[in-house]
């Protein structure tokens, strides 16, 4: 007990109960809202101490939100977090007249059309700003919110209310409920004068009118936000409650009239428009009052729109033709090789830092040993660098004429440089994996850092730098370590708390982050295993085929066999190829990983999968097989439209189907559906079951 409590009369002690809450509340808005923290960890436990023990003495100074009483309480950010209920999404890119010919040609097959047929597309610029969505009720604006991961963001109604450009009343005619999605932007002229005497007060100039645009609207207080010169533009929509328009052309002439900015636009009916709207935009780039980093194009027909959908997190119907990126000179340092989770070995190029497009670029990526000798990539070269968007920065050439003479061709490891392990090109392959396998230390921590990456895991608190820490003391060894650290933490003599830097807040943080995902969705877990390609949007496909960790195991093991009916369902999948196919057979076929899987299940929950949409259409979780020649879908719409209402499409027609599609000339598995008893389906039939005829 601290010394003095005992000599506290009551009414000191609650002045003094009083002045603690308040400090403490002060020091967590500190540490978990403006991730500035006043004082020690250490220091933060010693008022933490002193108020339990005060109540401990005087039970009945404890109100109910007394920070003894909300111990745990999850991490602020300062807004609310807003669901969306339509995803915010993102787009793919193409960079050259080629790709959008490709953008085009993939929409055509998609849909069926003959390899001609024109597409209208409508051009726009693409903000580089901050995307929002505005929601409207009965012509009120109620909500502005941010994109967050897509599927949920932060509310910041209150900001986005003293943007002038963004109406709080919208003309008559709207729809009840209205979503538009747009671009929040920072007036490019205005934001220099504004960012210099900005500046001047808090010596942290923004490197761009994004960033300052998105510092703007993240202020908790929203007079801050009020008086910064931003403005905003409507580019498409969220949740509405009724069909307005027919085309993309139409939304905007409606959102316009409603009183909406929206860009300026062309309606383009060939790929030459298109490439001539993309120049002139080029060209008026310097002069625009905005910041642009492409030009984005749409399928204006709203009903292919619907029937293109989406693939992973972007539209089929949208693509964005970005600007030749930026560039700028400097010298290569060094070239350092990192290992993978997978024990890829990539080599990064250490540059002289220099300011390329506003941020300050110290590495770029090499990608690996043929483009450093293509390119007869040097220690001490001086190189051309550029970086587009959010993209790594690399290295485009180098200036041969500025080279010392003497300089040596670069030597490409053929040993892993942590584990010294043999590193081997496999034929046909452009990248050098080291062998260690399970001795290689660089591949063990790589893919842990993987596990608890956002996409994975999402365990806050456990970065980078902690995963080296812990692997280097043996805490956490592998993936299940981190569920069992709390328990031999209890028991050590060491425990995380004593270490330097850490205090028993933090510690008690990082087993609330570990502790909040003991129970994880089978998609998220199948990505954190981090299996060679397979990515977030794979990883989401297996989940919902399989459904449980134990249908997949299952189906793995048995399509080790090679005429298996689990090798050709596997292969059925959309986007899974053989090799693929192979990286994941070959991850369920190694003891150890099966190990790692028991004891993870024994540690965790996962989630069987639920399907986002269509969970209660006709066909959610049914086995359906294609065969034959479909008249009024191409077989990847069938597909695309079958695994989106929640259908698992299948290669082979088995005792499991529940469904064969039979198109013309079906062949040997609609008899083999025949023989079996299958339900069979023609193409009318299926279109009037998931009610699309
Ligand atoms: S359409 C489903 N149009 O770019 C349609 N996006 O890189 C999705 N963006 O997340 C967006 N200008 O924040 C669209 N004219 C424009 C845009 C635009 C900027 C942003 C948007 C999107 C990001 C994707």
């Amino acid at each position: 007990m601290s010394e003095g409590l005992f000599n506290l009369d009551l009414e000191d002690s609650r002045t003094r109960h009083a002045r603690l809450v308040k400090e403490i509340r002060r020091h967590d808005a500190a540490y978990y809202t403006h991730d500035a923290p006043e004082i020690s960890d250490a220091e933060y436990d010693t008022l933490r101490k002193e108020l339990e023990e005060l109540e401990a003495a005087h039970p009945n100074l404890i109100t109910p939100d007394s920070p003894t009483q909300t111990v745990g309480a999850a991490p602020s950010s300062g807004f609310k977090k807003v669901r969306h209920a339509v995803p915010m999404l993102s787009l793919s890119n193409v960079f050259s007249e080629e790709e959008v010919e490709g953008f085009l040609d993939k929409i055509r097959r998609f849909l069926g059309l003959p390899e001609n047929e024109p597409i209208e597309i409508v051009a726009e610029p693409k903000i580089d700003g901050l995307s929002c969505s505005l929601r409207y009720e009965h012509g009120k604006l109620v909500q502005a919110a941010t994109r967050g991961d897509g599927a949920e963001g932060e509310d910041i109604t209150a900001n986005v209310k003293t943007i002038p450009d963004v109406p709080h009343t919208l003309k008559p005619g709207a729809p009840d409920v209205l979503e538009v999605r747009g671009e929040i932007y920072m007036d490019r002229k205005k934001f220099m004068n504004w960012n210099a005497e900005q500046a001047a007060i808090t010596k942290k100039p923004f490197a761009n009118p994004r960033n300052a645009a998105a510092g703007s609207v993240r202020q908790l207080d929203a007079t801050k936000t009020a008086g910064r010169p931003l403005h905003f533009f409507g580019y498409a929509l969220g949740e509405v409650s009724e069909k307005f328009a027919t085309s993309q052309e139409e939304i905007r002439k409606k959102l316009a009239q409603w009183g909406i900015p929206e860009t300026p636009y062309k309606l383009c009916k060939k790929t030459a428009e298109i490439m001539a709207f993309h120049e002139k935009i080029l060209q008026q780039r310097a002069d625009l009052n905005y910041e642009i980093d492409g030009v984005v194009y749409k399928v204006n027909r709203l009903d292919w729109q619907e029937r293109l959908g989406f693939v992973s997190r972007s539209p089929r119907w949208a693509t964005a033709h970005k600007f030749p990126a930026e560039q700028a000179v400097t010298k290569l340092n060094a070239i350092d090789i990192q290992v993978g989770r997978t024990g890829a070995l990539t080599p990064v190029a250490r540059l002289e830092p220099i300011t390329v497009g506003g941020v300050v670029v110290s590495n770029a990526t090499l990608h690996n040993e043929d483009e450093i000798k293509r390119k007869d990539i040097r220690i001490g070269d001086y190189v051309v660098i550029q970086r587009a968007g959010d993209v790594i920065p690399q290295v485009v050439k180098v200036l041969t004429e500025k080279r010392e003479t003497g300089s040596k061709e670069y030597t490409y490891p053929d040993h892993c440089p942590i584990c010294k392990s043999l590193a081997i090109r496999e034929e046909g392959e452009a990248v050098r994996r080291c062998t260690g396998g399970l001795i290689c230390e660089a591949q063990a921590v790589e893919r842990l850092k993987h596990f608890v990456s956002r996409l994975a895991f999402d365990i806050e608190g456990l970065g980078s730098k902690i995963i080296e820490q812990f692997w280097e003391e043996e805490l956490i060894r592998s993936p299940a370590d981190i569920f069992t650290l709390e328990e031999r933490n209890q028991k050590s003599l060491t425990p995380i708390r004593a270490k330097e830097g850490w205090g028993d807040l933090s510690e008690k943080n990082l087993f609330a982050a570990i502790n909040s995902r003991r129970t994880i969705p089978l998609n998220r877990f199948i990505y954190a295993l981090g299996i060679r390609q397979i990515g977030e949007a794979t990883a989401k496909k297996l989940a919902s085929v399989y459904g449980t960790l134990e249908n997949l195991r299952t189906a793995m093991i048995a399509a080790q066999e090679e005429n298996s009916e689990a090798r050709a369902d596997l292969l059925a999948i959309e986007d899974i190829g053989p090799s693929v196919a192979d990286d994941l057979i070959g991850f369920f076929a190694e003891d150890h990983n099966l190990e790692q899987l028991r004891r993870l299940q024994s540690l965790l929950t996962i989630e069987p999968y639920e399907a986002p949409k269509g969970g209660d259409s006709a066909v959610a979780g049914k086995t359906v097989v294609f065969t034959g020649t479909l008249t009024k879908l191409t077989r990847a719409e069938a597909k695309a439209g079958a695994e989106r209402l929640g259908a698992k499409v299948a290669g082979s027609v088995s005792k499991k189907t529940d469904y064969v599609i039979a198109g013309e000339d079906a062949g040997s598995k609609l008899k083999k559906a025949q023989e079996l008893g299958v339900t069979i389906l023609t193409e009318d039939e299926w279109l009037a079951l998931v009610g699309a005829a």
